[in-house]
């Protein structure tokens, strides 16, 4: 069969730059191994983490602060049976409905692992083993990442007592105690889950702040937030051992300055220390597709290996791993296979922790800026000043605004807060049409909402005064 395009991997990268390349008129298919389309992120990643995340909120609610609202409803009990059922039902109609978008854009779908056996050529192997050639114009490599592990540290996952993020989303029974290697987004996210469900949760981190990478007033004061919520937290500590005992299992670490080891014991240990590109049994050697120094699949900036008429995009290629960071990617390409000019900003990808209270970020940190020499002016605005977050209890948190000092335009936005995961998005429209504090600061904003903190911080960095404080 002869296409215009092969996707291989159907995650949101690839997905989506199928359906994309068959809106311009390009003939696709695509290549999933896996028995059910969307990738790592719709079938055990983002979509059945929110899933949890969102219900055992709810459980979490009804134990804690239903009452302060006049709801009394005695103590709730956990169904985690039907828990997990929601999550499961939530991933089937996310994939179905992939499925269905393939047949709605006339994509073909191809079950089984994608080869590449050249330019221009892709074996799929079945489950049954047989093989089918596809001839096409255009390969887009969208595998994404798997599991990275603790790097020096042999890690015998078996997903029910050692765990992944795979197996920390089905968890038969709410462990006593969980300890997380990794204070990264998935630890974070998931540890919550099963904390809320009422398990002990200990996070041991190599740095010595949680979410590396983001701005650090966020990152501390999230961490507070959560040591507040009863999480707990050994950091700068360094991993050195996962090992099964006896009942459940034992994680060994070394304070990362040097010093005695500790050993803590746990019923789970779910590891996430990060994960790693997808590029095994691809066939990318033999099509001699280089890869860079980190074991990503090179490509230049049009997402074009060094072979003509390969692609590769999302978590397989540089830049963060992120569900919508790869789409972009997915659509851009698609473009650009078109013969049209296929773009990705990405000094503005959005970030978002999905916690209570949610953590969110897009462009720069105060920290980046710094190290780049760029002067900058910064406002903040808490949500105890806001009328919204009051009447919800959800005062937790700020809007953390910074602007360049001579032309005020937004280089970053940082936000701790009940929906700060969709608050963001209001500066990243204003981002991406390189708007400044004061644009923000003068734009009405409905009352009350949470938003409106989003715009006192505005006017914290445009004028140096929120009117609110
Ligand atoms: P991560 O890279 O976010 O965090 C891993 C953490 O493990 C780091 O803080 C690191 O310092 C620590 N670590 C590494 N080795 C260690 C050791 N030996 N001992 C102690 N700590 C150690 O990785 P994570 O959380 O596994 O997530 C993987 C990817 O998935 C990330 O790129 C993330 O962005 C993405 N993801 C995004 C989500 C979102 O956007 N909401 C949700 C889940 C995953």
């Amino acid at each position: 069969m002869s296409y215009d395009v092969v996707v291989i991997g159907s995650g949101p990268g690839g997905y989506v730059c199928a359906i994309k390349a068959a809106q311009l008129g390009l003939k696709v298919a695509i290549v999933e191994k896996r028995a059910t389309l969307g990738g790592t992120c719709l079938n055990i990643g983002c979509i059945p983490s929110k899933a949890m995340l969102h219900a055992s909120e709810v459980f979490h609610e009804a134990g804690h602060s239903m009452a302060a609202l006049g709801v009394d409803v005695g103590a709730p009990k956990l169904n985690l049976k039907n828990m997990l059922a929601h999550k499961d039902a939530t991933v089937k109609a996310n994939v179905d409905g992939v499925g269905f978008l393939m047949k709605k854009n006339k994509v073909d779908v191809f079950t089984g692992t994608g080869k590449i056996a050249g330019a221009g050529k892709v074996v799929v192997t079945g489950d049954d083993g047989k093989d089918q050639s596809l001839e096409t114009k255009n390969i887009v490599i969208a595998t994404g990442s798997d599991v990275a592990g603790i790097p020096g540290v042999d890690v015998a996952f078996d997903e029910k007592t050692i765990v992944s993020s795979t197996g920390a989303l089905d968890l038969t029974k709410v462990p006593a105690n969980l300890v997380v290697v990794g204070g990264g987004v998935i630890g974070l996210e998931l540890g919550s889950v099963w904390q809320r469900l009422g398990a002990n949760v200990t996070v041991v981190e190599y740095l010595d702040t949680i979410l590396a990478g983001m701005d650090k007033s966020v990152s501390k004061q999230f961490q507070k937030m959560l040591e507040k919520q009863g999480m707990n937290f050994k950091m700068g500590a360094k991993v050195t051992g996962v090992t099964k005992a006896k009942s459940g299992a034992e994680v060994t670490f070394e304070p990362a300055k040097g010093g005695d080891a500790e050993t803590l014991k746990a019923d789970i240990v779910l590891v996430a220390t990060g994960r790693k590109p997808y590029t095994e049994n691809l066939g990318l050697e033999e099509a001699g597709v280089k890869l860079d120094d980190r074991g990503r699949v090179a490509i230049d900036g049009h997402w074009k290996t060094n072979v003509d008429g390969i692609y590769a995009i999302g978590d397989v290629v540089v830049g963060p791993m992120l569900a919508h960071k790869a789409e972009d990617e997915g659509m851009a390409v698609a473009e650009i296979m078109a013969g049209q000019k296929g773009h990705v900003n990405f000094d503005v990808i959005p970030s978002v922790v999905y916690t209570q209270p949610e953590v969110a970020s897009v462009g720069k940190t105060e920290e980046e800026l710094k190290a780049a020499g760029v002067e900058f002016t910064s406002g903040k605005f808490p949500f105890t000043a806001n009328g919204r977050a009051r009447a919800m209890l959800a005062t937790e948190g700020f809007v953390k605004i910074i602007a360049d000092k001579k032309t005020d335009r937004v280089l970053g936005v940082h936000i701790i807060g009940k929906g700060a995961g969709e608050l963001i998005h209001e500066a990243a429209v204003l981002m991406e049409f390189g708007g400044s504090s004061e644009d923000l600061a003068r734009t009405c904003h409905a009352h009350p909402t949470m938003s409106e903190a989003v715009r006192e911080a505005a006017l914290a960095t445009a004028f140096g005064k929120p009117i609110h404080m």
